[in-house]
């Protein structure tokens, strides 16, 4: 990808702002104090001691004025409410597949599938597992096992699909005596775990053959399934001239089910599902469904959720919606890469990852350098980021490679303007220069599952680490 000379474009925003939410940045010792207490892990901290929130693309969206709309119209009776009737319709309408069931969220579609679907000796496949599913895969008894190409190790390599499933591995899985201990194929559109990058159209369909030549029914983690095709319009050859729908609709063709969180690409702050093309199976995803999360026709949520849902599903799948989107999101990488700042590359759908080896090469992994950037960019501007690596995949499969090291940086839907990525890069920019002088961390308490929720740190030098922090007014270009 050649770089153009002049200074970075912003895209311009294809809607305007009705309602506002205020923000503010609190001073340095506000910030101190709330790392000290949150024992230096992010998700302790409170909202308001945030300035500028990465930390997700999930669940906060802006909901468009036709959504709240919709949630005024909520029928809230428990059983055949009509948004319901709207929300099915919608999803069937999208994506093809006939038995929909309404969930609270991703992870509890994922617990009805995996928990319908592998047991204990099963090996689930994966591009990459995200750390919900692969928890979900592990809790049944199954063995994750993650498959994705070896470019996507590599966060140097332009590869334009680097969410793409090794096919040769696929196959010696299948083919092997392994192979009948997988009960279901997974693939994650785009893939999270590995940078938010995307699987190619013709590698989906080779996944397809070999999965239905085996009998393996394949799955998708389609909570990102739009700014997947929108990759695939742009990158893939002989793809250019179709609309997003049209290819979301073959992906979806090539697959026998999906899990879906609609707090991503349904643009919503709540909300998901199951969905599947086998009858038997959507029975008893509903009987379980019942026990943990509702009647079908609410699955856990209120029913104007279910209005909102089936609103936003389609709103994410509108061309220059998705082009501010991704534009965005390119827009934070070359302001990043004007400051020479290390990240994976290319810049994925959801968000910027930064390269943490290359980062703080001074750190070894067990001064676990991801949290310490992480603390970093909050100590220096109230940016909250997330690591995504060895603290939030701990004891990932030996068979698995390591995961990579990375701080996501990921971009709320709709929410932030350019110049609070200008800010953001401008923060990004002043932890770069300063670097060299940055401390590791050391865990002093964790839990047993998912321990990057809730666990504690330390600082492992006292002393300041930070230089003088200004408050940043973002500059015009
Ligand atoms: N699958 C993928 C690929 C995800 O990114 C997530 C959530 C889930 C499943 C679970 O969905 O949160 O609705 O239960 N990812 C969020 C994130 C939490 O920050 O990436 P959920």
């Amino acid at each position: 990808m050649a770089r153009e000379p002049s200074a970075p474009e912003a895209p311009v925003e294809p809607y305007r702002i009705k309602v506002v939410e205020a923000i503010a940045l609190p001073s340095r010792a506000e910030r101190e104090r709330a790392l000290e207490r949150a024992g230096y892990n992010l998700f302790n901290l409170l909202s308001e001691e945030v300035y500028i929130d990465l930390l997700t693309d999930s669940g906060t969206s802006a909901m468009s004025d036709r959504q709240w709309a919709g949630m005024m119209v909520g029928d809230e009776a428990y059983a055949g409410s009509r948004n319901f009737v709207h929300f099915e319709s919608t999803v069937r309408e999208i994506t093809g597949y006939p038995h929909i069931v309404p969930t609270h969220q991703g992870r509890a579609a994922e617990h009805l599938l995996l928990s319908q679907l592998a047991g204990p000796g099963d090996i689930v496949p994966n591009n990459m597992h995200f750390d919900t599913t692969r928890a979900h895969v592990m809790r049944v008894g199954a063995k994750p096992v993650d498959l994705a190409i070896p470019e996507a190790y590599d966060t140097t390599s332009r590869h334009p699909f680097k969410g793409n499933v090794n096919i040769a591995k696929l196959a010696a899985l299948l083919d092997g005596p392994t192979g009948r201990h997988v009960p279901l194929v997974l693939v994650t559109v785009t893939n999270n775990t590995g940078g938010g990058q995307p699987v190619a159209l013709g590698n989906l369909r080779e996944v397809s053959k070999i999965c239905h030549a085996h009998r393996v029914p394949l799955y998708l983690d389609m909570c990102r399934w739009a700014e997947n095709a929108f990759f695939v319009r742009s990158r893939e050859s002989g793809q250019g001239r179709r609309s997003v729908r049209e290819i979301g609709r073959e992906i979806f063709d090539l697959t026998d089910g999906a899990t879906m969180s609609a707090k991503k690409d349904g643009l919503v702050n709540i909300g998901g599902f199951v969905a599947t093309r086998d009858p038997g199976l959507a029975a008893r995803l509903k009987e379980q469904l019942i026990v943990y999360e509702g009647f079908p026709t609410y699955g856990g949520l209120a029913r104007r959720d279910l209005e909102a849902i089936s609103i936003g599903f389609r709103e994410a799948t509108d061309e220059r919606y998705l082009a501010h989107r991704i534009g965005q999101v390119r827009f934070l990488a070359e302001l990043l890469d004007d400051q020479g700042v290390p990240f994976l590359h290319p810049p994925g759908g959801h968000g910027i990852y930064l390269d943490v080896p290359r980062f703080l090469p001074h750190l070894p992994a067990e001064q676990l350098p991801g949290q310490a950037l992480v603390v970093e960019l909050y100590r220096e501007g109230g940016v909250r980021t997330v690591e995504v690596g060895a603290i939030m995949f701990e004891g990932s499969d030996p068979d698995s490679p390591p995961p990579l090291e990375l701080v996501r940086m990921a971009i709320p839907r709709r929410v932030y303007t350019e110049s609070h990525l200008r800010y953001v890069a401008e923060v990004v920019g002043r932890v770069w220069e300063r670097r060299a002088s940055i401390h590791g961390m050391r865990m002093v308490e964790a839990p047993e599952h998912l321990r990057h929720f809730t666990a504690r740190f330390a600082p492992l030098a006292d002393g300041p680490t930070a230089g003088p922090v200004r408050p940043t007014i973002p500059r015009a270009h």
